[in-house]
Formats: structure tokens, C-alpha cells, sequence
């Protein structure tokens, strides 16, 4: 209603002007939404006028009320008068212009973007290359992918990236694991996934690792600290870290070989989730960059060193630590990674907002990398945004993987395709000619709609339980809910078969009830959803407008006909408010990077 309450606002200062021979100020006109126990759409604050009219509340109410309706007949259908309030009734044509307005813009909702638009860059995923995704990735990717797309239709320009932990020990376990016992096995000899197969090799080096160090405990009387350091496969690792940091040909080529098996894995799993990136960085890239960075930070004294050679930055006048840079051995560390990472990405883009979407336990990395960034001279470091979320479990007992620790990202998605299947059968199979491919795709939109609503719809610094079953009911506030409405209109446009065309002519006689103009309203409520979600970086905000839109909608079916009513003119209405309510879901849904069924 922005256009009509710019109307009111300027008719208000006109007959304020006119009535009481003074200047209206600025911010005088105060509208507000009307509280639902009234009649009426829209609120004048009145109170502020009686400065100017002299007269009670209710009187000076009275009086612009009664102007307001003779100049804007159109607009103002009726008011009322409660308690100094001035409730105003919205004419139905009004109601309907907005509606034919927000169901002629595919993107209502959205700003438009430019080259000129601030760009966001929204860091998520950044996996490490020696397993495979599990849940926690999952709640990472569907936010970080949720949260570029709102950041876009807030009309930034976006660049989506990730960084992989390629490098470091951890994947060196791996590699001396498949050297030592896997026989040559690759992905294509195996038929397993390569990041679930590199996976398998990093728990066999854990296994083996742990047997060494509990016999030089148990049989040679070593202290575990010491046993852990002195176990021959630790010290096997390290040497090949070495090795990889002196760029031996042997190792590199086994690195990359290996890593590449991973990535083909890592791109399976984000396809499947509906996730890609603009650009990807890798550790073994940027790391070094970092050193340099930390060195000039040195030479300009933001830094220090330490007589062994160590590289600190004193941060106890930020109410922080001192916290290290480079080891004593020159050897970078996690910290110096992120500087020379954040070193190349702002030569590769002009970026004005940085969001690193990581879990809080990073919380305390985050506060420091922002000081340092800003202190080396990055203009967005002291504002970077660290997007931290929550943790996300299972409920006891299901789905673990063999370790019994985490929740693997592949099997979760899909058991999800699998229960949508089993759980739409019925459903599924009553939708007239269906094919298998046509029941399986309905499956996927399905399984996975249910898992990232479940997920997206919490406040992402909440730790949460993901409820497979819960997630994937039909009733309540679930994606397969809301899917399922957009499924039902569809189905009546379908049905319809037939353009959605209404006069002007026709318009003016339709009278509309008041649950079909709230429900205009809350379509409006959408633009100012995804600016809320914007402004506070928070998806959730999307899922639960959505929730709201399709339980108003269906009430609305639930009390009228739209195919069945046989006059015209309403019919019209109903069917384009439908297509509205259909446009609006698919488009908020879409933020989420959730699909919506054409049928099921
Ligand atoms: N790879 C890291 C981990 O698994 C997360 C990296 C987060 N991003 C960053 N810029 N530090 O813990």
C-alpha cells in the first residue's frame, strides 16, 4: 500500500493545512497498520493535530475523517473514530490495484541490482578435504546459499565463495593411510565416492594410530602426551607434510590426485543440495600469501617478534589476547591462512561487506581476524560479519555414521528422497499418469524442501535438532506443507486453463471480504519480509513469512470458492489472488533454495 498511504499522507497534510492555516512538518502524519479488533486497514495517529485544531482527539479525528473521504473517495471507503485513532477502511479497488500489482512483477519483493550495487561476499561450506560432509556442512551450505540469495534480492551484488582446507596434516593422515593400506583402491575401483573413500582412509589412520600409541603406553610405559607424539605413523605424517611443503613431486602428486577424488564427491553433494559458488579458494593457495601479509604488518609494527622467531600480534588492548601469527619455524598457522585468503579475495573483487558463514565455535577466531584485518588496512575488515549458527543434531540414536560420530551428508539426503517416496505413495500415485521419473523428482523437491525448511526456518544461532519424521509431515510448519499449497494452486490455475483478466470496469464492482484483503495485505507483507531478513541477516524470517502466507491462504480457500464462484468479476480475483499467493511462495521458497512442485 506504499503508493496509498504516500496519498493519505499528502491528502492529510493538505487538509490539515486547510482546516487549521498551518504547515504540516514533516513526520507529523503518522500512519499505522490497524489492530485487527478494529475495522479498517489503515491508522492516522491523531493526537498530534490537536496541537493545531484546538479540539479534543475525537473531534479533530472526526474532522479529517470526513475531509479525507469527500477528497479521496476512491481510496477511503469509510472510517471510524476509537480513542483518538482515526481508522481508515481501504476502498476494494485499492486493494485490488495492489493485488494486480504485485501478481503483474515476477520479482515483487525484490531490488533490483546494479553494477554500481554494493558487493557482498558470503563465504560458506569451506570444508577440510579428508571426509566427507556431515550435518553440520549441511546447516552451513543451506544457510550460507539462503542468505547470498537474500543479500541479492536486497539488491546487492553477491559473490558466493567457499574455502577448502586442502592442506595440513590432516589429509597427509589420509594419504599415508592409502599408501600404506590401500592397494591401489580408487573410486573407480571401488565404486565409492572419493571424499567418502579418502574419509575411510583418515578413520584407518586413526584406528592404527591409536593401536600404536596405546601399546607404547601399556608395553613400553610411555605417558600418552609423549606416546601420541612419538606413535611411528604420527611422526610417518609429519614427515610427509614436510615433504609436501618442500613441493616434493611425489607427494604434490599424490596430493592432487587425492584431493581431486574429493572434489568430484564435494560437487555431487552440493548439486544434490542445490548449492554452487562463484568462486573457490584453497588453503594451499592462500596460506602463503598470508605469511607475507604478516610480515609487512611486522615491518610496520602492528606485530611483533619473539626471540624464537615466533610472530605475535598483542591484542590485550582490545580487551583480546596475544595471539600468534607465524610459528617459530616460519610455519603458518590458521589465523594467517584467513589473512592471506582475505589478501587475494580483495584482489580479486571489490568488496564492501565480507560474511564468513562458520560455526560458533569459531566466535572467538572471527573477533580477532576482523581486528587484524582492519589493522592491516582492509576497509571492510572491522565490519566483517561473522554469521555463526548453531549446532545441529539427530535425535539419539539415528543415522550415525559407522564411527558413531557425526551424521553423513550423503546418507541424510538420501533417506530424506527415500521417506518422501514412501510417505507420497499414496498421494503420488493417485496424480493421474504419473511417471516414475515425474513420482522420484516430486520425491526429491520433496525430501530435500522438508530438510532444509526444518532447517532454515530456526534461528540459525540456535543449536537445534533436525526431526527427519517431523520435518517431512504434510501438516504443521514444514516445507512439504508449504509445497504442498503451492502444488494445490497450481493445480486450480491448471484447472482453470484459461488467462486471468480483469477490467478496471470490473474491478469497481467487486466488494471484497475482509479475509481476501488481509490476505492481500499479507502478500504485501513479503517486501517487507525480505528486507527484515536483509537488514538482520536472517533467512528465518523468509521460512516463517512463508508459513504465515499459505496458512492465511488456505483458510481463505477453506471459506470461498475461487473456480466455483460464478461471479465473474469476483472469480477473476480469487484467481489472480491465488496466482499471486503461488508467485509470492515460489519466489520466498526460492530464496531458500527450495523447489516447489507443480504437483504431488
Ligand atoms: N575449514 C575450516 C573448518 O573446517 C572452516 C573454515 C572457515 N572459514 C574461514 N575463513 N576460516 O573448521
Amino acid at each position: 500500500m506504499k503508493n496509498v498511504e504516500t496519498k493519505i499522507t499528502e491528502a492529510v497534510k493538505a487538509i490539515a493545512e486547510e482546516l487549521y492555516g498551518q504547515q504540516v512538518p514533516e513526520g507529523m502524519v503518522q500512519l499505522q497498520q490497524t489492530r485487527p479488533e478494529f475495522e479498517g486497514q489503515i491508522t492516522l495517529v491523531v493526537f498530534p493535530f490537536t496541537k493545531m485544531s484546538h479540539k479534543a482527539p475525537d473531534a479533530t479525528a472526526r474532522e479529517i475523517g470526513e475531509r479525507l473521504k469527500e477528497k479521496m473517495p476512491e481510496v477511503i471507503s469509510g472510517w471510524s473514530v476509537v480513542k483518538g485513532f482515526l481508522n481508515l477502511s481501504i476502498s476494494s479497488q485499492s486493494w485490488i490495484s495492489l493485488l494486480r500489482d504485485i501478481y503483474e512483477n515476477p520479482k515483487f519483493g525484490f531490488l533490483p541490482v546494479r553494477d554500481d550495487s554494493p558487493l557482498v561476499m558470503i563465504e560458506y561450506s569451506s570444508p577440510n578435504t579428508n571426509k566427507p560432509l556431515h550435518l553440520g556442512h549441511v546447516r552451513n551450505n543451506l544457510l550460507g546459499w539462503a542468505l547470498a540469495q537474500v543479500m541479492e534480492a536486497n539488491g546487492n551484488r553477491v559473490v558466493k565463495t567457499n574455502i577448502v582446507n586442502d592442506r595440513g596434516i590432516h589429509i597427509c593422515k589420509s594419504m599415508l593411510a592409502w599408501l600404506k593400506w590401500g592397494n591401489g583402491e580408487t573410486p573407480d575401483s571401488s565404486g565409492k565416492k572419493g571424499d567418502h573413500l579418502i574419509g575411510d582412509y583418515y578413520v584407518a589412520f586413526d584406528k592404527h594410530y591409536r593401536e600404536e600409541v596405546k601399546e607404547l603406553v601399556e608395553k613400553q610405559g610411555m605417558d600418552e602426551e609423549q606416546a601420541k607424539q612419538e606413535a611411528p605413523l604420527i611422526k610417518e605424517a609429519h614427515e610427509m607434510l614436510v615433504r609436501w611443503e618442500q613441493n616434493d613431486p611425489e607427494v604434490r602428486a599424490l596430493w592432487r590426485k587425492m584431493n581431486e577424488w574429493v572434489y568430484a564427491g564435494f560437487d555431487e553433494t552440493y548439486k544434490a543440495l542445490g548449492v554452487s559458488f562463484d568462486k573457490i579458494y584453497y588453503e594451499s593457495e592462500t596460506y602463503l600469501e598470508g605469511k607475507e601479509k604478516v610480515e609487512e604488518g611486522l615491518a610496520k609494527g602492528f606485530f611483533y617478534r619473539r626471540e624464537d622467531g615466533s610472530v605475535w600480534a598483542d591484542l590485550t588492548g582490545e580487551g583480546l589476547d596475544e595471539k600468534l601469527l607465524l610459528r617459530s619455524d616460519g610455519t603458518s598457522v590458521y589465523m594467517t591462512q584467513d589473512i592471506g585468503t582475505a589478501k587475494l579475495r580483495f584482489q580479486d573483487f571489490p568488496i564492501d561487506k565480507m560474511i564468513y558463514v562458520v560455526g560458533n565455535e569459531q566466535n572467538y577466531h572471527f573477533q580477532v581476524l576482523s581486528i587484524l584485518l582492519d589493522k592491516l588496512g582492509f576497509k571492510w575488515g572491522k565490519d566483517l560479519v561473522h554469521f555463526s549458527y548453531g549446532m545441529v543434531e539427530l535425535p539419539n540414536g539415528k543415522m550415525k555414521s559407522r564411527e558413531g560420530t557425526v551424521v553423513d551428508a550423503d546418507d541424510l539426503i538420501a533417506t530424506m528422497i527415500k521417506d518422501a517416496k514412501e510417505l507420497s505413495a499414496d498421494k503420488v500415485n493417485k496424480l493421474e499418469g504419473i511417471t516414475d521419473e515425474e513420482a522420484q523428482e516430486i520425491a526429491r523437491i520433496v525430501g530435500l524442501g522438508a530438510l532444509k525448511y526444518f532447517i532454515l526456518k530456526v534461528d540459525a544461532r540456535k543449536n537445534m535438532l533436525f526431526n527427519p519424521e517431523e520435518s517431512i509431515d504434510f501438516n504443521g510448519n514444514t516445507g512439504p506443507f508449504i509445497q504442498y499449497t503451492y502444488a494445490r494452486i497450481r493445480s486450480i490455475l491448471r484447472k482453470w486453463n484459461s488467462t486471468i483478466a480483469l477490467s478496471d470496469t470490473d474491478a469497481v464492482k467487486v466488494e471484497l471480504a475482509d479475509k481476501e484483503i488481509s490476505l492481500i495485505q499479507k502478500l504485501q507483507g513479503f517486501e517487507t519480509a525480505v528486507r527484515q531478513a536483509g537488514q538482520d541477516y536472517n533467512p528465518s524470517c523468509i521460512a516463517n513469512y512463508c508459513y504465515e502466507l499459505v496458512k492465511e491462504y488456505n483458510q481463505f480457500y477453506h471459506d470461498f470458492s475461487v473456480l466455483g464462484e460464478e461471479d465473474e468479476a469476483k472469480r477473476q480475483v480469487r484467481l489472480m489472488l491465488s496466482a499471486a499467493v503461488g508467485q509470492v511462495v515460489r519466489n520466498g521458497m526460492g530464496l531458500l533454495g527450495i523447489e516447489v512442485p507443480e504437483r504431488m
